[in-house]
């Protein structure tokens, strides 16, 4: 089983490579199963329900989010009804959605994806690792592959999730800096780990936004409304390979043989 995950998609420059590159990916490398990281698909900031339809439609089967999930007020009405957008999982209990999507993949095979937000340096939500625990508990023995976008900002907190859960799911991928680690490996229980996959928009700024903007934040400090950026659209992944025939993990889950960065660029 292939599976892409397409690291954080910021604005419309990341909207469009996707829209732009995502079909022939698929056929070309033979996907089996689509996971985005969606909350800056809104200039940005969030995601709205129309964006959530056009990148469901584009080919994406489960969007993730982030700290960012909440930045549309729109969506809040909307994420009940959409069981394939995601916010993280251990957001206070009471908010709408869920961190949480089994469905079955083209290939037939059942899947899960569970979405985590770290709290180092981040709002002080509840517990990453207790609720992976209670999360994946609730995940059918049928469900072959479990997936898990570990949303955070440091990379010891994505990495302690990544041994936390070695044996237990398939991947870990880190997902929220925007910048691209190249620590991509698959750990001795056979689940798949990257610290931080990057994002999908435009590197011409910084981590997706106009670098004047930014650059004159850090100098006076005062509040201030970024723009994306330009330039230098680039779509940051990962393809994780499943071991189809080996012994299932501890869980009773699919291994990963490998896992691999890509990185497309516009034409
Ligand atoms: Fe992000
Ligand atoms: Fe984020």
């Amino acid at each position: 089983m292939r599976v892409l995950f397409i690291g954080d998609i910021v604005g419309s420059p990341g909207r469009q490579i996707v829209q732009h590159r995502l079909a022939d990916i698929v056929a070309q490398r033979q996907i089996d199963l689509v996971i985005a990281n969606g909350e800056n698909s809104a200039s940005g900031f969030g995601i709205t329900p129309r964006l959530a339809e056009e990148l469901l439609n584009m080919g994406i089967d489960v969007l993730t989010g982030g700290n960012h999930s909440w930045d549309r007020r729109e969506i809040l009405e909307y994420m009940p009804h959409e069981s394939r957008l995601l916010r993280p999982a251990n957001f206070p209990d009471g908010n709408p959605g869920s961190g949480l999507y089994v469905g079955t993949a083209k290939n037939g095979v059942k899947y899960a994806v569970l979405n985590l937000q770290g709290r180092v340096f981040m709002a002080s939500i509840d517990d990453p690792f207790r609720k992976a625990d209670s999360e994946l508990a609730k995940i059918p023995a049928d469900v072959a592959f479990v997936f898990v976008d570990m949303h955070a900002e440091t990379t010891s907190e994505k990495l302690a999730m990544g041994w936390y859960l070695d044996g237990r799911v398939t991947a870990v991928v880190g997902t929220h800096t925007h910048v691209t680690t190249a620590d991509e490996h698959v750990l001795p229980e056979g689940t798949a780990f990257i610290t931080d996959v990057g994002m999908t928009g435009p590197h011409g700024g910084v981590i997706g936004m106009d670098r004047q903007g930014i650059i004159r934040k850090f100098l006076d400090g005062l509040p201030a409304r970024f723009e994306v950026a330009s330039g230098d659209v680039q779509m940051n992944c990962v393809l994780i390979e499943t071991a189809d025939e080996a012994p299932r993990n501890a869980a009773g889950r699919l291994r990963a043989r490998s896992i691999e960065r890509l990185r497309f660029l516009i034409d």
